[in-house]
């Protein structure tokens, strides 16, 4: 087996075009807009244009680590998401056309509600490790939906992470151990006939932490670096104080002695871009990840740890170290750019969108083109869905 450091050699993240602030759902339902912007830890939320979805975010977020590393070595693209958009046809399939990736490629679709980028990330490290030369792209990207009216409406977002796995990495070396837990449970799920997931609003909480405890007591078994070893977390973030619920929960298993200031000092920096995203499902922990990297300055050599979760449900926690030098592969100020080009929309404009069904018969609906993305969805035609760059 090779001892060569596998990790994330570069990331990148995308979200949509338009913004909602949630002091508008506040508003329209009549209640404190307190509850939302401190109750939860929300500001924003991502909201697609017509011309936007997984596939489009996917590409957005790839395009910049294509351009910047070539194409040749990937041979194989994952793209994890519990939001897809074919119940057969992997959206990675249309990923690998936007990108331009060459022909020899394996290309493929991994599910299990938030949980399954990591997975992408753990099989990713598992065929570089096999064969060094080659690079995986892993893609977490999701449109999270829910109910108007419902517990989950102001945890709605969008956004997607894409990350280039390869030996010697120039961000983030993974360790091997990793903790894990999967119990069959419905705390949150969305059946077939559905656009809008469905979920116990309170008992998901409830699965979470217990899911990450189990992870966390696994991990310590297999020999996972204990909780004073480790610098910084990062969370799944389905909404940002979820993340400070079960850092605080970790902190009491772990039986660490940290302060309620001292959990929020390590985890701030890993929360300034979900709180403005909102709930990107798959993508969440690893936008969290970024947000840490481009808001402190030299992590070199510290260790992150990684608890990632899905409901359903199945938890994992590893550990990376940041690389040396990785300060001068990120991409701050793109992440900015994308955070604040941004465009507000109103309540009825939200509502409306909300409303929107996709066509089912088999006639052309081309989409609007409103995106201001590199790649658009350009409608259903003969219920195919067309994709292509924007001119
Ligand atoms: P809710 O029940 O409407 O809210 O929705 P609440 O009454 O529990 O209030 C939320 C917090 O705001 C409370 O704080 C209130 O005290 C506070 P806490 O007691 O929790 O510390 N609050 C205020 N604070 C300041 N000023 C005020 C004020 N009023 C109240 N005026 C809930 C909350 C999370 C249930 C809802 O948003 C929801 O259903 N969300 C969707 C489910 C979810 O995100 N679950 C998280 C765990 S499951 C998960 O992470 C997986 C997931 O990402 C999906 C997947 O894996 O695929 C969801």
């Amino acid at each position: 087996m090779s001892s060569t450091p596998i990790g994330i050699h570069d990331i990148s993240f995308a979200t949509t075009s338009l913004v909602l602030d949630l002091g508008v759902i506040a508003t329209r339902m009549g209640i404190d807009p307190q509850k939302y912007y401190s109750g939860i830890g929300q500001v924003e939320m991502s909201v697609p244009a017509r011309d936007e979805d997984i596939v489009t975010l996917a590409a957005n977020a790839a395009l910049p680590i294509v351009e910047r590393h070539g194409r040749d070595r990937i041979r194989t693209v994952i793209v994890a998401t519990e939001t897809g958009i074919d119940q057969s046809k992997a959206a990675a399939v249309y990923v690998h056309r936007l990108l331009g990736l060459g022909e020899n490629c394996r290309a493929v679709e991994f599910k299990q509600a938030c949980y399954s980028a990591t997975a992408a990330l753990q099989f990713a490290a598992a065929m570089v490790q096999r064969d060094p030369q080659q690079q995986v792209l892993v893609i977490a990207t999701d449109v999270a939906r829910y109910d108007l009216q419902s517990s989950g409406e102001p945890t709605q977002g969008a956004g997607a992470a894409a990350m280039l796995v390869a030996a010697d990495p120039a961000i983030i070396a993974l360790e091997p151990v990793t903790g894990l837990y999967t119990e069959d449970i419905m705390d949150f799920w969305r059946p077939n006939h559905r656009d809008t997931a469905l979920v116990d609003g309170k008992t998901s909480i409830r699965a979470y932490l217990h899911a990450i405890e189990h992870a966390w007591q696994d991990a310590q078994r297999q020999g996972a670096p204990g909780f004073e070893q480790i610098d910084y977390f990062c969370y799944h973030q389905p909404f940002t104080v979820m993340a400070v619920k079960a850092h605080r929960h970790l902190v009491k298993i772990a039986a660490a002695a940290a302060s309620s200031a001292q959990v929020d000092a390590v985890l701030e920096p890993s929360l300034i871009y979900n709180r403005q995203v909102g709930n990107s499902y798959t993508a969440s922990m690893y936008i969290a990840l970024v947000s840490l990297l481009d808001n402190v300055a030299q992590l070199d050599g510290k260790r992150i740890a990684f608890l990632s979760y899905g409901s359903g449900c199945v938890a994992e926690i590893f550990t990376g170290v940041v690389q040396p030098g990785y300060a001068s592969h990120l991409r701050t100020a793109a992440h900015a750019a994308a955070l604040q080009g941004r465009t507000a929309i109103d309540d009825a404009d939200y509502l409306a969108r909300h409303a929107q069904t996709q066509p089912t018969d088999a006639g052309a609906h081309p989409a609007p083109h409103e995106t201001t993305g590199h790649f658009r969805y350009a409608g259903l035609s003969g219920n195919k869905r067309l994709y292509e760059a924007t001119p």
